[in-house]
């Protein structure tokens, strides 16, 4: 077999197929709810019990327990092998098989190209301090209110017009049009991407800038440019405005998610030294887990108007997975007409805080939302109202807030707890408007997150994820139910690392854990895929806290039974004060 065919692809690929088309194109499938039902074609049987789940892109059989995903169903059916299934699959859905697996070390490529960003970035601020539009650009940023400590302090740069300032600089066009800041038109010709723009850095976490937004001076289209994705940068992970509220606050207590560039210069020039901004795009999932990683608490600020209230609600989407106890959310909705930058220019540092001071907690604008289409004075909008909030609450870890939503979800809905948490297991509704076959809710009830099993599913759905989980056998003390099988998978992968999920998969085939493993392969984890590796890294470090944690109580019994010899105690002490 050619390279390894990386997992994003094949999660893509499952996703991008319709395992019911596929599956009716060979079997005879009825409907019946969400799922589809028919004869198994894997054993003899007179009464359906093969079910395909189009949700979960996934099939299962009560009758004889096989089950598996397109790519399982095209290796047991068709007797394809696993890279035959794929690229099958992959021609349905128009796509390309990649051969190599991207390396995940950083290349001598992509070090050269965060050195270019770097000299970019200066040629962007030299030519604010010298060229001969010198004094309209700051004419510009004093009628935006901005000094030139501030702008100093977040880089900002000035690209001149002209087609080739950057690569006349720079001289490397091939290097400059991977690193996006310059394009090759159909011609052939090579130009700088920003022209006569305010430049601002984008910079990662470290410090290193990865990208540009570059606004215009004056009416024209578009009023913002940002870099493209490149191997540096990505819009879905990065913050702008990150980097600098960590270099003023080393503990920020909350962080402003704003909306646009000049929200998070104004704030910082009124002394609101906490606010980021996503770049032209949704906040995802990655954005949050990172925020959370620096601080408890994020409150975002939105528009007004029904784009605010939409971006919001996908920001809310995103948030839930990741709304662990210790997390706080909250939601700001600005007056119509006003961004962060012009209130925080008329009302001061002072005003805005108080404005802060009144954003809404996650919880009510969610069921705010919830409710406002749905009339709760009638059966109709209650049963709305918990068909809509159920599959969302589901989405929150297990924990206080999650109870606490499903009271309030049940309050609003006039329904019991146990009806909202059936909603939520996508049991349906306890009164029984959907019949289907009892076994397949139990079987298809989905999962319990907890840590190890998250952590499993998220290694053997990405399995390069095991370089990031350091020594296996540490974790083999912790008495959870499932970790010896997470220890041999992060084992077998560090060994193989080269293992796909199907490969992985069928090495455990005809092994106890078989039927679990393959539920976990394709349980629906909720957690976007550009956030997958920092929940996994999270999860391991949650086991860590909890090893740690056992150690402890272990050391702590025997101090008082036995006593302790003098390692053991300082052991104890350590622990102790690591220990929060
Ligand atoms: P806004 O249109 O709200 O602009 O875009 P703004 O931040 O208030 O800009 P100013 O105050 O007129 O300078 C918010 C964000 O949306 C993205 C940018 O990231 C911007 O900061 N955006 C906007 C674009 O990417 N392209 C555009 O053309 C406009
Ligand atoms: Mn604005």
């Amino acid at each position: 077999m050619a390279g390894r065919i990386p997992d994003a692809f094949i999660d893509d690929l499952l996703a991008r197929t319709d395992i019911v088309e596929l599956v009716a194109s060979r079997v005879k499938l009825r409907r019946s709810g969400s799922n589809h039902h028919g004869l198994c074609p894997f054993h003899n049987e007179k009464t359906p019990s093969f079910t395909v789940s189009a949700d979960k892109q996934f099939y299962h059989c009560f009758g004889c327990g096989a089950h598996g995903t397109a790519i399982r169903f095209l290796m047991e059916y068709d007797r394809m092998s696993f890279p035959e299934a794929v690229e099958f699959l992959a021609r349905q859905a128009g796509m390309e098989v990649p051969q190599q697996a991207r390396a995940s070390a950083p290349s001598p490529e992509t070090a050269s190209l965060y050195a270019l960003m770097e000299q970019a970035a200066a040629c962007y601020r030299q030519w604010l301090r010298q060229s001969p539009e010198r004094q309209r650009v700051v004419d510009y940023l004093r009628s935006r209110g901005l000094s030139g400590d501030v702008a100093a302090r977040y880089g900002i740069g000035y690209a001149p017009p002209g087609w080739d300032n950057l690569l006349k600089a720079l001289a490397d066009p091939e290097q400059l049009i991977r690193a996006g800041l310059a394009i090759r038109n159909e011609q052939g010709r090579v130009y700088d991407r920003f022209r006569d723009r305010v430049m601002f850095p984008i910079r990662d976490r470290r410090g290193r800038t990865v990208g540009f937004g570059g606004r215009v001076l004056d009416q024209q289209e578009p009023k913002y440019l940002n870099s493209p994705e490149t191997p540096v940068f990505q819009k879905g992970r990065e913050l702008y405005g990150l980097h600098e509220c960590l270099e003023s606050l080393r503990k920020p207590p909350e962080i402003l998610v704003v909306e646009g560039y000049m929200d998070v210069v104004a704030l910082a020039q009124h002394g609101i030294h906490n606010a980021v901004a996503t770049l032209g795009t949704a906040t995802t999932g990655a954005h949050l887990e990172r925020l959370f990683q620096v601080c408890r608490d994020v409150v975002f600020c939105f528009d007004g108007d029904r784009a605010g209230r939409d971006a919001a609600w996908r920001a809310l989407e995103n948030a839930l997975s990741v709304m662990r106890d210790d997390r706080q959310a909250r939601f700001l909705f600005l007056p119509d007409g006003e961004d962060p930058d012009s209130l925080v220019r008329e009302r001061g540092e002072t005003g805005f805080r108080h404005l802060l001071a009144d954003a809404e907690p996650l919880s009510e604008f969610l069921f705010r939302e919830l409710s406002s289409d749905a009339d709760l004075r009638t059966m109709d909008g209650r049963a709305r109202l918990t068909e809509r909030g159920a599959p969302l609450l589901a989405r929150v870890p297990g924990g206080v807030f999650r109870d606490l939503l499903v009271d309030e979800l049940a309050r609003r809905a006039g329904v019991d707890r146990e009806h909202v948490l059936a909603a939520m297991e996508g049991r349906g509704s306890p009164t029984g408007q959907q019949a289907r076959p009892a076994r397949a809710d139990a079987a298809q009830a989905p999962q319990r997150r907890t840590t190890v099993r998250l952590a499993v599913a998220l290694l053997l759905q990405r399995p390069a994820l095991a370089s990031l989980a350091g020594e296996p056998r540490r974790l083999s003390v912790l008495s959870l139910p499932g970790v010896p099988l997470l220890v041999r998978l992060l084992e077998l992968l560090q060994e193989e690392p080269h293992l796909t999920t199907g490969a992985m998969l069928e090495r455990f085939s005809g092994e106890e854990h078989e039927a679990a493993l393959w539920k976990l392969a394709a349980w629906d984890h909720m957690v976007p895929a550009d956030g997958v590796e920092e929940e996994f890294v999270d999860s391991i470090r949650r086991l860590e806290a909890l090893l740690a944690e056992e150690r402890l109580q272990d050391l702590h019994e025997r101090l008082q039974q036995e006593g302790l010899n003098p390692q053991e105690h300082a052991e104890w002490l350590s622990l102790l004060q690591a220990r929060r």
